[in-house]
């Protein structure tokens, strides 16, 4: 994927939707820090997409944004004529489970119907392209381990082989997007790839996770919520370590192959909270006790897959790609972003950030 293009100051262009949320604006930060890519960056500004994540590119002529959403087939056709891009990345989604407990609607709009729609476009597209171009696009489809469902504590990994068999809404909509994907490659030969990660931690990420938002509410002093025992397992992977996976999978994946992606870092809920309350008892004590006395148990969220782990063998072997991050150093790292980043933290807990959003676009 090396095509360049005289309408983007001589670099490679890039399509990056949901470049505003946690993950993508660490992809589109990463890629601008070096240089390699001209972004165009398409996101819907939902609750989590938040351009307070981009602002050091607010004087980047070769960062884009634009607000729009990936299901508006006019708008996406208009940006693939305008920007030619060599690529497409889809981060965006809906993406968190507790949220589609409640609102599987949402889930099936954005994930299935918009990357529906958004592969339509981009087929088209490609369609419309010959020689190089054509030969070197690529689709790249940001997917989650998820969709394999739950393993029990002594079962193998998941890998690209694993069969789907997702629990909740947002596990299943993310499995139909993927499915989708596939059958793009097969029916029509758009040159698509799919990355399937594992959880995802670092600076940036909305405090309705489970890190952030237990890192921001023991700073205030509040009970730390954890669902059921505490003893369900998550692989945890720093989201540098997943956009440098990214970069590796559309630069060299072979088309129409899907990449298992993870930290070989399991760990239970209660192990991290733990860690965390210790980093934060260290670098800001509370007045009295320790942050740990702050846990309390909770109901379980219902459908609560056990533990996701990832055999990350085949990126390994195929693209050399390696996590560069340990989970002990990158949770304190995370922890010194949000220590040094409570505005952000403030301004995204009162809703400040969208308020200047909609003054933004009032004004535009
Ligand atoms: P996020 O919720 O932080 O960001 C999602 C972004 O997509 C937001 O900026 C939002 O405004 C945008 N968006 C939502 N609907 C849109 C639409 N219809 N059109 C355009 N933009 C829209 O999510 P994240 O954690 O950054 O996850 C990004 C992707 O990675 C998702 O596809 C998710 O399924 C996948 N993933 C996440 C994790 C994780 O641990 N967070 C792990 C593996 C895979
Ligand atoms: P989360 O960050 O929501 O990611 P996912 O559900 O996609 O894995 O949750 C991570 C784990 O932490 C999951 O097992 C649910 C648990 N959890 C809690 O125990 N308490 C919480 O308040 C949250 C948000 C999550």
């Amino acid at each position: 994927m090396n095509t360049h293009n005289d309408n983007n100051n001589g670099k490679a262009c890039l399509l990056v939707t949901g470049g505003a949320g946690f993950i993508g604006s660490c992809f589109v930060l990463l890629a601008r820090a070096q240089n390699t890519y001209r972004i165009i960056n398409l996101d819907l500004l939902s609750y989590a997409g938040n351009l307070e994540n981009l602002a050091s590119l607010a004087d980047d002529p070769d960062h884009i944004f634009i607000r729009g959403d990936i299901g508006n087939g006019e708008l996406v056709a208009h940006l693939l004529r305008e920007y030619a891009p060599a690529g497409v990345v889809n981060f965006a989604a809906e993406s968190h489970v507790d949220r589609s407990i409640y609102d599987p609607d949402a889930f099936v709009r954005t994930n299935v119907l918009g990357t529906s729609s958004l592969l339509r476009s981009c087929l088209a597209y490609w369609q419309s392209l010959d020689g190089p171009r054509r030969e070197n696009f690529r689709f790249l489809h940001v997917s989650t381990d998820e969709v394999f469902g739950s393993l029990g504590p002594d079962d193998a990994p998941f890998s690209e082989t694993t069969p789907y068999a997702p629990n909740s809404p947002y596990s299943a909509s993310k499995a139909g997007s993927d499915m989708l994907v596939r059958a793009f490659h097969e029916t029509y030969g758009l040159p698509t790839l799919l990355t399937n990660c594992s959880n995802n931690y670092g600076p940036r990420q909305f405090p309705e996770k489970l890190i952030p938002l237990l890192i921001i509410k023991a700073l205030a002093g509040e009970p730390l919520p954890i669902y059921g025992k505490g003893l369900n397992v998550r692989d945890w992977l720093h989201v540098e370590d997943h956009c440098r996976a990214i970069t590796m999978v559309l630069e060299n994946g072979r088309p129409g192959q899907t990449y298992a992606v993870g930290g070989r870092s399991e760990k239970a809920n209660i192990e991290v909270v733990r860690e965390l309350c210790s980093l934060l008892d260290a670098k800001a004590p509370r007045a009295k006790g320790a942050y740990a006395d702050l846990i309390s148990y909770v109901a379980d969220r219902p459908g609560h897959d056990l533990r996701y782990a990832i055999d990350p063998a085949k990126i390994e072997r195929e693209l050399g790609w390696r996590a560069r991050h340990n989970f002990a150093s990158g949770l304190e790292s995370t922890v010194d972003w949000y220590l040094n980043n409570q505005e952000w933290v403030s301004r995204v807990q009162s809703g400040a950030y969208r308020q200047w959003l909609d003054t933004h676009y009032r004004e535009r």
